[in-house]
């Protein structure tokens, strides 16, 4: 198996069902981001997710509250970024702060990979994507901005930012429909989806089509999970 290799700047995918490793995979992720210098941020949509990773030294967590201003290019001489949303802030108000976010970082054009954690709540339907997310997934490589996607519905998530993204990770999926969607994409995916094993990760490179399976096993994390 060749190395997972994070340090490409290119717009990755994560999809699976709810409870099936997405966030545990993406920590881990993270954790090799951080070892390699790269500077994230993590758009967290559970207040005790990927808390965690604060275990990492410099990283910097920032609480997210409905309504609250935020000096964006201020925080953004942190390298390390992690955004959880406290307790009253709704997925509305989230997605908002989150959006003008993405927004303030983007014309700063220095490097950063951008984690969206439930990806598919930015957009009202599959077929229209947030335009801030479609402007970063096709010219934010140019500013060496990365976008990484998490979705659990994979079918709500647009066609048009996963058509940008250069590899896929995808863990088991249990729902047949799911799998003919995928499959539009991946046209294998329902052979290799049936040799996937709890926790097992696929990756897909969509420009080759080749895949590798990342075993369970070998998703070591530094820090701990609390999803
Ligand atoms: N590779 C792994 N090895 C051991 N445990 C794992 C692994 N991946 C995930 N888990 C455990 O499985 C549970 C669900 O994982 P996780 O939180 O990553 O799911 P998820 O896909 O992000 O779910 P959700 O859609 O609800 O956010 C967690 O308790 C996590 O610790
Ligand atoms: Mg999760």
């Amino acid at each position: 198996m060749s190395d997972l290799d994070v340090s490409q700047n290119v717009h990755r995918l994560i999809a699976a069902p709810t409870g099936a490793g997405k966030s545990y995979f993406l920590g881990w992720l993270v954790e090799k981001l951080y070892a390699e210098k790269k500077p994230f941020i993590l758009l967290d949509t559970k207040t005790r997710n990927h808390i965690g990773l604060i275990g990492l030294k410099g990283v910097k967590l920032l609480k997210i509250r409905p309504g609250a201003r935020y000096d964006w290019q201020k925080l953004l001489e942190y390298p390390y970024i992690l955004c959880i949303p406290t307790l009253l802030t709704k997925t509305e108000d989230l997605v908002e702060q989150y959006t003008e976010l993405i927004d303030a970082v983007y014309p700063v054009g220095k490097e950063r990979t951008i984690i969206v954690e439930e990806a598919h709540n930015y957009n009202k339907n599959a077929y229209a994507p947030s335009p801030v997310l479609e402007l970063v997934a096709r010219e934010g490589r140019g500013r060496q901005i990365s976008l990484w996607f998490v979705t659990q519905r994979i079918q709500d998530f647009p066609k048009l930012l996963w058509s940008q993204c250069y590899y896929t990770y995808l863990l088991k999926f249990m729902i047949p429909q799911d799998v003919r969607y995928v499959e539009a994409l991946i046209p294998n995916f329902n052979e290799i989806n049936r040799k996937l094993d709890r926790f097992d990760v696929l990756e897909y490179r969509h420009v080759s089509g080749e895949h590798q399976i990342i075993p369970a096993a070998s998703v070591n994390r530094q820090t701990k999970h609390y999803g």
